[in-house]
């Protein structure tokens, strides 16, 4: 992995790593900056297709990856408090609940092993993949909105525990008021995996600070989703860091509030 760009006013990156990147340079350059008591801190992380695809011919993000984007993808679940998820894509994607592995285990020390999944649907039915609890992953927590119903707020709290339901909003999550709940269980460092979807309310909720991207060095033509999806909303970000590894351009941009 190679560094193209980077701003050390953000995170605690050291310009000694320029260079070839190790997994120890790797975890610096994707560090979170120090945050003042109170403050959270908004990432989302994706990947894009040259073309703009989020998503291969199956539907997945999977068939689009790359490695240095899995590598990427472990180390910020590592770095994280919780993880933030469209139901849709938990169900494409069949996601489970989250484990760090190595080499990022030494990130989670001070911290709960696993990061928290939090699932975010306007149904409130818990995805299958992320009902069943394990002992080698974390907590699951699911947040919704009135309009799910009492029926189904029920049955996820039979599910998933009585405290793990996070009711935000009427007839949709607010973004702000969940972030905000989820920073009041002390778990202040949120990465969004997405989808589309989640990512477009998160945008326009204002409440988004950083975008990790990984530019798979593909084109794809074909109906695919982007990274956003739904009601148009227009936020200008700044890039800070840009890492080029075999052919993959992975980087990490800032919404104006940083
Ligand atoms: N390239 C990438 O990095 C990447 C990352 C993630 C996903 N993807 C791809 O994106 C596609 C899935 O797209 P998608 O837009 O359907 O994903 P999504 O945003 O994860 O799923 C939409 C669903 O999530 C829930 N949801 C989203 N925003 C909500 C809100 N504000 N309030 C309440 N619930 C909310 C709803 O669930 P309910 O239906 O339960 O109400 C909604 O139907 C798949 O092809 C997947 O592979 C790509």
């Amino acid at each position: 992995m190679r560094v193209l760009l980077s701003d050390d006013d953000l995170g605690r990156w050291s310009p000694g790593h320029v260079g070839v990147l190790d997994s120890e340079g790797l975890a610096l350059a994707y560090a979170h900056p120090r945050l003042p008591a109170g403050r959270s801190w908004v990432r989302a992380n994706f990947i894009s297709t040259l073309d703009g695809a989020a998503a291969g011919d199956d539907g997945r993000s999977g068939s689009i990856n790359t490695s240095a984007d899995r590598d990427v993808f472990g180390l910020l679940r590592a770095l994280a408090d919780v993880i933030l998820v469209g139901a849709g894509t938990a169900r494409v994607e069949g996601y489970r609940r989250a484990s760090v592995r190595a080499p990022w285990l030494g990130l989670r020390q001070g911290l709960p092993e696993h990061p928290t999944m939090a699932v975010f649907s306007r149904s409130g039915d818990v995805p299958p993949g992320l009902s069943q609890a394990r002992d080698d992953s974390g907590d699951v927590v699911l947040v919704t909105c009135q309009s799910a119903g009492a029926v189904a707020i029920d049955r996820a709290r039979n599910v998933l525990g009585e405290g793990q339901v996070i009711i935000a909003g009427d007839t949709s999550v607010d973004l702000a008021s969940a972030v905000d709940s989820l920073a009041g269980r002390g778990l202040p460092r949120m990465l969004c995996e997405g989808g589309p979807h989640l990512m477009r309310d998160l945008t326009a909720s204002g409440r988004l600070d950083e975008l990790c991207l990984t530019i798979a060095p593909t084109l794809v033509a074909g109906h695919r989703p982007r990274i956003t999806a739904g009601a148009a909303v227009t936020a200008d970000l700044t890039p800070r860091l840009l890492i080029e590894s075999q052919g993959s351009l992975l980087g990490r941009w800032t919404t104006p509030q940083n």
